[in-house]
């Protein structure tokens, strides 16, 4: 789960890591109140992407009026697809100078990595690209972890000015207990900033919680917030099932990430073919594909107005796919009117001659059996470009 701005800063205060964590506000009219509060403010949109800044999404405002103001322009405001429900009204700082930090997973190499850069504030790809040498990489063991002695490597490497020094080590030991005790995959500050009196403070915060640890974590679930989450996903969520929603025509049910991933790359690539539709979501349905299982899948599916075709690609394994056909025919039956949009099914696997004997029996009219993937793609994205 990745957090807002205000969530990660939550967290970072309770691992003393420097921070102002201001006040939410959801109104102008609470960024007002907020501002009276504060002084001198920046009112910043809350939403999971990065480069507010540049979107307008981050304004200075010297009085209440112009918080108010500020507020009312960002709020409902559109930033990269996502539309801003509440605003962050922060205490104005004096900034000297901008670093970025971050500890991150690094799933290829097995182990954690802290990025840190002196030329931080923009983003920290295109430092990157322009300035290769201002990006500093320290890999971190995962035994290990980071203790004083690393925290003043990574500081060195990073090159915080000498007077930050002794700050800059107590702040990537706290930024390090954020990473290890909430069971973070990614905790980053850009711009962690040197302020007037070489204060060192973290005016901007990303995190991401791993959904793994979040038995762990039962707080965790406060930062969940239903207005942020897509309708579909939310719904799909409450029904356990594992589904992302995309952007294209093509509702895809399979059992098994592995074969959702590949059929995602199969249709998009048979959709070259048919008018350049795309896969309309992720949707695992895993082992457990009887009929109500089934069902839900195919109601949050129907329920997204783009699709205009569906691929239940079922391969059968510990559930056969007699089961996964009886399932097929189950859930139409529970969806009833609510089916009206074409089905390709394709299954194969352990008893595919009785599945797909019960699938024509049915001989459901909505129902296209298609005995390959490739060739079951090429239907269904020709049934979704229809
Ligand atoms: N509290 C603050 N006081 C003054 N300037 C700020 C404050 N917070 C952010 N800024 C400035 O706005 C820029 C963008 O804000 P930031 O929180 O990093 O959003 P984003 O990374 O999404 O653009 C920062 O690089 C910094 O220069
Ligand atoms: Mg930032």
């Amino acid at each position: 789960m990745d957090l807002m701005e205000y969530q990660a800063k939550e967290l970072f205060a309770k691992h003393d890591v420097p921070v102002t964590t201001g006040i939410v506000a959801t109104t102008p009219e609470e960024a007002r109140a907020a501002a009276e509060e504060l002084g001198v403010v920046v009112v910043k949109a809350q939403v999971k992407v990065g480069g507010r800044g540049k979107a307008g999404g981050v304004k200075l405002a010297k009085t209440p009026d112009e918080a108010e103001e500020h507020a009312r322009a960002i709020l409902g405001m559109d930033i990269k697809g996502h539309t801003v429900h509440r605003v962050l009204v922060a205490p104005g700082a004096a900034i000297e100078e901008e670093y970025y930090f971050s500890f991150l997973l690094d799933r290829s190499n097995r182990q954690y990595l802290c990025i840190a850069s002196v030329e931080g504030g923009v983003e920290i790809e295109e430092v990157a690209k322009t300035n290769p040498d201002a990006v500093k990489k320290i890999p971190i063991h995962p035994g290990t972890g980071v203790d004083e002695a690393k925290a003043r490597e990574i500081v060195a490497e990073a090159g915080f000015p000498a007077p930050l020094t002794d700050q800059a080590v107590a702040t990537v030991l706290a930024l390090w207990k954020v990473f290890d005790e909430e069971d973070a995959t990614l905790v980053e500050v850009n711009p962690l900033a040197r302020l007037a009196g070489d204060k060192l403070e973290a005016l901007d915060g990303k995190v991401t919680l791993d959904a793994n640890a979040d038995f762990r974590h039962p707080e965790h679930e406060a930062f969940v917030l239903r207005d942020e989450e897509d309708p579909l996903e939310a719904q799909a969520k409450d029904k356990n099932l594992n589904y992302v929603k995309l952007d294209g025509e093509v509702g895809i049910i399979g059992n098994g990430a592995g074969l959702v991933m590949s059929t995602l790359d199969v249709v998009a690539y048979a959709g070259e073919h048919h008018g350049g539709v795309r896969p309309a979501n992720f949707l695992d349905i895993g082992g457990g594909a009887n009929a109500q299982v089934m069902a839900d899948g195919l109601h949050v599916i129907l329920g997204d107005q783009q699709v205009k075709a569906v691929f239940v690609n079922v391969f059968g394994g510990i559930t056969a796919c007699d089961e996964v056909a009886k399932g097929i025919v189950g859930a139409l039956e529970i969806l009833g009117d609510e089916a009206t949009k074409p089905l390709v099914v394709r299954l194969d696997g352990n008893n595919v001659d009785e599945g797909r004997r019960i699938l024509n029996e049915a001989n459901h009219p909505l129902v296209t059996m298609v005995d390959t993937m490739d060739g079951a793609a090429d239907k269904v994205a020709e049934l979704a470009n229809a």
